[in-house]
């Protein structure tokens, strides 16, 4: 029988399996927003395995955003280089020195003002309210559709079918913990909720998947034929 899945279901999960990544809090604490931000700006584009060093690196070098901010612009390029998409890179420099220099240092705590930074868009803005503020907002990414369309069998194809999918997620998101809960939902999609091959037995949604009891998630999500 199909149950109703739960957030708590997923962070009970994350609780014990979650990825020790250098960004991260423990479980149940905010984390610094400086750190949310430069790590949420690396990993778009970019892998978790790949961003690590560099988030290490930049962490060392620029304590402080008010510290990125004051570093020439080149000196930033470089210790970018590697990570391709440069404009991130240039955006990187212009947010630190906004955030430093008209707002204290301080990062704003809610979506609609976090997305007037340079080089914050939709999910950048989602996932630093969600992590460093605790704020419930609804975190979307590749990983996030795709256990979605999976949990609630949505056959309906990309990219059409993202705004049920962003209600579908919403529906989810917990008031409680909603860092924590955003990337449990990340972090599911890396390593359980895989595109190929995903390991329903150990998955902590499994008795609510709808996909699952109908033998089809490996096709979700469908994706319209280019
Ligand atoms: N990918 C993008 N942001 C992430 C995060 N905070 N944790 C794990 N994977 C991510």
């Amino acid at each position: 029988m199909l149950t109703s899945p739960t957030a708590d279901q997923l962070l009970v999960w994350y609780d014990h399996s979650r990825r020790l990544l250098p960004w991260r809090a423990p479980p149940g604490q905010l984390a610094d927003p400086y750190r949310v931000w430069l790590s949420e700006v690396m990993l778009q584009q970019t892998t978790v395995a790949a961003v690590q060093p560099y988030f290490r690196a930049f962490l060392a070098r620029w304590p402080k955003v008010e510290d990125l901010a004051a570093a020439p612009v080149e000196e930033v390029m470089q210790a970018w280089a590697g990570l391709g998409y440069y404009a991130r890179a240039r955006n990187l420099h212009l947010c630190a020195k906004t955030v430093a220099e008209w707002r204290h240092g301080r990062f704003p705590d809610d979506e609609t003002a976090l997305r007037q930074l340079p080089g914050i868009g939709e999910y950048t803005a989602a996932a630093i309210a969600a992590i460093a503020f605790g704020r419930p907002a609804v975190v979307m990414d590749g990983n996030v559709e795709r256990v979605m369309a999976r949990l609630h069998a949505v056959t309906e194809p990309l990219p059409k079918a993202k705004p049920r999918l962003k209600a579908l997620a919403a529906a989810l998101t917990p008031s409680e913990r909603p860092g924590d809960y955003a990337q449990a939902v990340m972090d599911l999609g890396a390593t359980i909720c895989t595109p190929k091959s995903p390991a329903c037995g150990i998955c902590p949604w499994t008795g609510g998947c709808a996909a699952r009891a109908q033998g089809i998630e490996a096709s979700l999500p469908a994706k319209l034929e280019k």
